[in-house]
């Protein structure tokens, strides 16, 4: 299940991300549907995570202005592995080496403007899977730093 949400500056791009899950045919749940000009990013960050870590198999969509406030918000919460992607190969990259689990995009960014570009790092995002082995290390060391490091 995809998990997406926008604060007040993404409203109209993530009703573009939608349709491309629609067209995908993957389920989804908007947990942002009341388009509120007063809210604050670290909020839909909230709300997003803590759905995605309902179940293993969830993903997050999380939009802001740039990608990069939410991503701050959203890596904050335990377990959670958010990637600001602007191209296709950030968005594999970020699933293989990293085992990403949101996906952040900025709704003010050019790329924004290429609605064809961006179902391309939405697909890049969703179809890749990690490529544990050396990775899975890495990751797990990542994962260490939420308990102090070592
Ligand atoms: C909201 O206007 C904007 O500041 C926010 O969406 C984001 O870009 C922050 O990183």
């Amino acid at each position: 299940m995809v998990i997406i949400g926008s604060d007040h500056s993404g409203i109209k791009y993530k009703e573009e991300i939608i349709e491309e899950l629609k067209e995908e045919n993957i389920e989804y749940i908007d947990v942002t549907q009341k388009n509120d000009p007063n809210d604050d990013y670290p909020d839909i960050a909230n709300i997003i995570c803590k759905k995605v870590l309902e179940d293993k198999r969830n993903y997050g969509i999380a939009i802001c202005g740039t990608g990069i406030g939410i991503s701050i918000a959203c890596n904050k919460i335990n377990g959670i592995r958010a990637a600001v992607c602007t191209d296709e190969y950030m968005a594999k990259m970020s699933r293989v080496d990293n085992d990403a689990n949101v996906l952040c995009l900025g709704a003010r960014l050019e790329v924004a403007s290429d609605i064809n570009k961006c179902k391309k790092i939405v697909q890049a995002f969703l179809y890749n899977e990690f490529g544990a082995g050396r990775h899975e290390r890495r990751v797990n060391k990542i994962m260490d730093l939420e308990k102090g490091g070592k």
